[in-house]
């Protein structure tokens, strides 16, 4: 069964760095055989959590998300770091569908990743994220990807300018769909 990975950006700005990662991971998750699917989380209308919205009903974005999770095996999300953490939009969403039963991330893999013009790159707001994450139980994968001084690390053709970096991108989507065939298997 091909490895199914739904993948996001923390990044709602069009010119974003983690949008043009994400893109290039893709495409590198597709070239070691997986098969994926870009959302942008700018199409869905997702309110902030409250409760009372749950209670009357969850929110219509909330119920699309949460069918789109369940329908891959694994999620690579690709964010900036917001104040040595992650930004509100990816908790707002983590929150949404932690709420449902069964658990749509239970069990899912899980791949991150985080580009900044930092020279930390983005990396303590990875950890962060960790945390949620594997609290609803998916399975991080334990490396991740962060990339720094985002702002000039990228080609003209969307690729990194860095052949050691390109390498080590590829080599953890590599791993990385392995680890969710094997599962899968
Ligand atoms: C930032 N930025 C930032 N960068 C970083 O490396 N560490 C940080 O803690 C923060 N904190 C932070 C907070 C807020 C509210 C903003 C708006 C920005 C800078 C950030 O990395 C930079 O704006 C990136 O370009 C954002 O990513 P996108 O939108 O280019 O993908």
């Amino acid at each position: 069964m091909v490895a199914k990975i739904l993948a996001f950006s923390g990044s709602l700005r069009a010119a974003s760095v983690n949008r043009k990662l994400l893109k290039l991971a893709a495409s590198e998750l597709r070239e070691a055989g997986a098969e994926v699917t870009i959302i942008d989380l700018n199409d869905y209308e997702l309110p902030f959590y409250n409760q009372e919205l749950q209670d009357g009903g969850f929110p219509e974005a909330s119920d699309k998300l949460r069918e789109l999770v369940e329908a891959h095996d694994a999620v690579l999300i690709v964010t900036p770091e917001y104040n040595f953490s992650f930004p509100a939009v990816v908790k707002n969403v983590l929150d949404w569908l932690s709420r449902y039963r069964p658990q749509p991330f239970g069990g899912k893999h899980g791949l991150l990743m985080s580009a900044s013009p930092g020279f930390v790159g983005g990396n303590r707001g990875l950890w962060a994220l960790r945390v949620p994450l594997e609290c609803m139980g998916v399975h991080v994968h334990p490396n991740m990807f962060s990339l720094a001084q985002a702002n000039k690390a990228f080609a003209d053709d969307g690729t990194l300018a860095e052949d050691a970096l390109s390498a080590r991108l590829k080599s953890l989507a590599g791993d990385f769909v392995s680890r969710v065939d094997k599962a899968n298997a």
